[in-house]
């Protein structure tokens, strides 16, 4: 048995003496407001003359600070900790978090980055689904979500009748605020037929790396579904419909 063994370790110890060896590399990602966020930057095989360091460059700052250095937190460890080997969390997410922060691994004349940015997310208030007009049958008719005054303004994604029709929607923000807040509009065009009555359509804010960070759903219906106004109280017109959904 051991003869069989040995080698295989002797040639382990050789490949780990060889370089830190990155299997997770920190992603695009968001949290929200007052949580923890965790990046990741999983290292193995370091040896004692590598190192890992995570480092930021924080929105509208034109240099990186130095964070952490293996498992050791340079920077405030009220705003940072080193978990496992070596994610990083940011502690109760500020808006000042937000930038672009980098795990550096190797031996110190030559380091290599790994990067992502860190988005801190103020969920919408609110998210709704309307008809932008009458969902009359045989019509092609939008079918709109809203998602309220997010910092910043939510990405939607739309499953209807179990299929993502995301690629296909028309996209915009508005009421835009200097802080970043704003509303997502996001429009999918229906085909109003029998083929969507009773089906669930479902929308969704999402923020990088945060697939489901809020959804509105409502069932499809049109039979029977009167003509709406066209008031623009897009609220009104929301519960309108709710009504008549019920
Ligand atoms: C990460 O975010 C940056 C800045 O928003 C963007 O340019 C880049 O394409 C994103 N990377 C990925 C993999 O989505
Ligand atoms: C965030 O991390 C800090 C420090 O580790 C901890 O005291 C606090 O309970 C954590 N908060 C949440 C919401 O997990
Ligand atoms: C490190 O981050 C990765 C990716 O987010 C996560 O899957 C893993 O559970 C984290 N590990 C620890 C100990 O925080
Ligand atoms: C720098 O590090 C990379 C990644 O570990 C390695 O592939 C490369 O050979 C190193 N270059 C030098 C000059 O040591
Ligand atoms: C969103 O707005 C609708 C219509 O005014 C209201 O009925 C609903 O309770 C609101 N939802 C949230 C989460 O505030
Ligand atoms: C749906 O909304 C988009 C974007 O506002 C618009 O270009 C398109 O004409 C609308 N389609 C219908 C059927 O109202």
């Amino acid at each position: 048995m051991l003869i069989f063994i040995l080698p295989v370790i002797a040639g382990f110890v050789q490949v780990s003496q060889a370089a830190a060896l990155v299997t997770v590399a920190p992603t695009n990602s968001s949290a929200q407001l007052g949580t923890n966020a965790t990046l990741a930057c999983i290292v193995t095989n370091k040896a004692d003359t590598e190192s890992v360091q995570w480092k930021v460059k924080t929105t509208g700052s034109s240099s990186f600070t130095a964070l952490t250095f293996n498992e050791n937190v340079l920077a405030s460890t009220s705003k940072y900790a080193i978990k496992h080997i070596y994610n990083l969390t940011i502690i109760n997410v500020a808006t000042t978090d937000d930038g672009l922060y980098r795990c550096s691994v190797g031996i110190s004349d030559n380091l290599t980055n790994y990067d992502a940015y860190f988005t801190s997310v103020s969920l919408p208030t609110n998210m709704t689904i309307y008809w932008q007009s009458n969902p009359d049958s045989g019509k092609t008719v939008n079918l709109t979500c809203k998602a309220t005054n997010g910092r910043p303004p939510a990405r939607i994604t739309w499953i209807v009748d179990g299929v993502d029709l995301s690629p296909s929607q028309y996209y915009e923000t508005t009421s835009l605020t200097s802080s970043g807040y704003g509303d997502a509009i996001s429009r999918i065009a229906l085909f109003i037929s029998h083929q969507y009555s009773g089906k669930i359509a479902i929308c969704r804010a999402t923020y990088d790396g945060w697939d489901n960070a809020m959804e509105v759903s409502t069932v499809l219906t049109f039979n029977g579904v009167p003509t709406l106004q066209a008031t623009g109280l897009l609220m009104g017109i929301f519960l309108a419909l709710c009504t008549y959904l019920v």
